[in-house]
């Protein structure tokens, strides 16, 4: 199909150049992320200031990638539009979870993490909120329904539903280890375990690789990119960590790519 089908409008300079912007202070987030792992669970060092309890940690700074986006969808009648419709449910399958479920699934005894790196995250949600309701409702790449017969749609669906099964399967797996063994950390097994330290990392780079395919939008590419640059690095710190601290941790497993790193 002709791509001028399915894509519409022009999007204002100043959004490609943010969006692009943004995309590109990924890569020496990653690489200040090789040096200082981001101070929350296992990598806290207790230096960086007041802490706040994960649960509410969590539920306050991933809700504005619930919330942003449902104020630019429902302040254009996303409704009307069985794409953005779409787009919208997706994002909210993967949000809702992640802000508002996962948190109260933690345990009260999961490690609580310092107030400013929950600000950060706070306003990393506002930003990439922010983007992705600009770039799939108040300035759509794509409108029209034809987008579903795209490959780049079918694709990113079966990817991005791929990492989220991964994602959810290796987070579960983790949630059940502190019931088992309150206030220690224990081997994970099982699923992906057999093969990374770090399944739930991979399910969630997957899973976004997909969701930018899906939407073939410059907010969706960048948001894959900052999630690579957050947790190649993180799952790397954590392989280590776990070698580390346990003598008999399966030598074959590597950090996050099975087989590769
Ligand atoms: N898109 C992004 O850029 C991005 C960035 C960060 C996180 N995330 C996603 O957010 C979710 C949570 O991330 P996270 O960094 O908190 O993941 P994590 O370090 O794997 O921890 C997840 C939960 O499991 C517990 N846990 C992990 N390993 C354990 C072990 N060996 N024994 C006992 N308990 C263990 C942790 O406790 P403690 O907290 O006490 O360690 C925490 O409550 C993941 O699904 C991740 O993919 C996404």
């Amino acid at each position: 199909m002709p791509p001028e089908t399915i894509t519409v409008g022009m999007r204002p300079d100043w959004l490609l150049t943010l969006t692009w912007a943004w995309l590109a202070l990924a890569l020496p987030t990653a690489c200040c992320l090789c040096f200082i792992n981001a101070p929350y669970g296992r990598h806290n060092p207790g230096t960086w200031g007041p802490l706040i309890s994960a649960r509410y940690g969590w539920l306050l700074m991933e809700s504005p990638a619930v919330i942003v986006p449902t104020c630019a969808f429902v302040w254009v009648h996303g409704w009307e539009s069985t794409v953005m419709l779409v787009f919208f449910l997706i994002w909210q399958l993967h949000y809702v979870h992640r802000a508002w479920i996962y948190p109260f699934r933690l345990t009260r005894i999961s490690s609580p993490m310092p107030v400013l790196l929950m600000l950060m995250g706070l306003a990393f949600n506002l930003i990439n909120g922010s983007l992705q309701g600009a770039w799939l409702f108040i300035h759509p790449t794509i409108d029209s329904s034809a987008w579903f017969g795209d490959w780049r749609f079918a694709t990113g669906c079966v990817v991005f539903g791929l990492g989220l099964a991964i994602n959810m399967d290796s987070c579960n797996r983790l949630l059940r280890l502190p019931r088992e063994k309150p206030g220690e950390y224990s081997i994970p097994h099982g699923g992906l375990f057999r093969w990374v330290s770090c399944p739930n990392y991979l399910g969630e780079i997957v899973g976004w690789l997909g969701w930018a395919l899906l939407t073939w939008s410059p907010a969706g590419l960048a948001f894959a990119a900052w999630t690579i640059a957050n947790l190649v690095p993180r799952s790397r710190a954590h392989h280590s960590w776990y070698c580390e601290q346990f003598p008999d941790y399966p030598a074959k497993r590597k950090a996050l790519v099975p087989g590769i790193f």
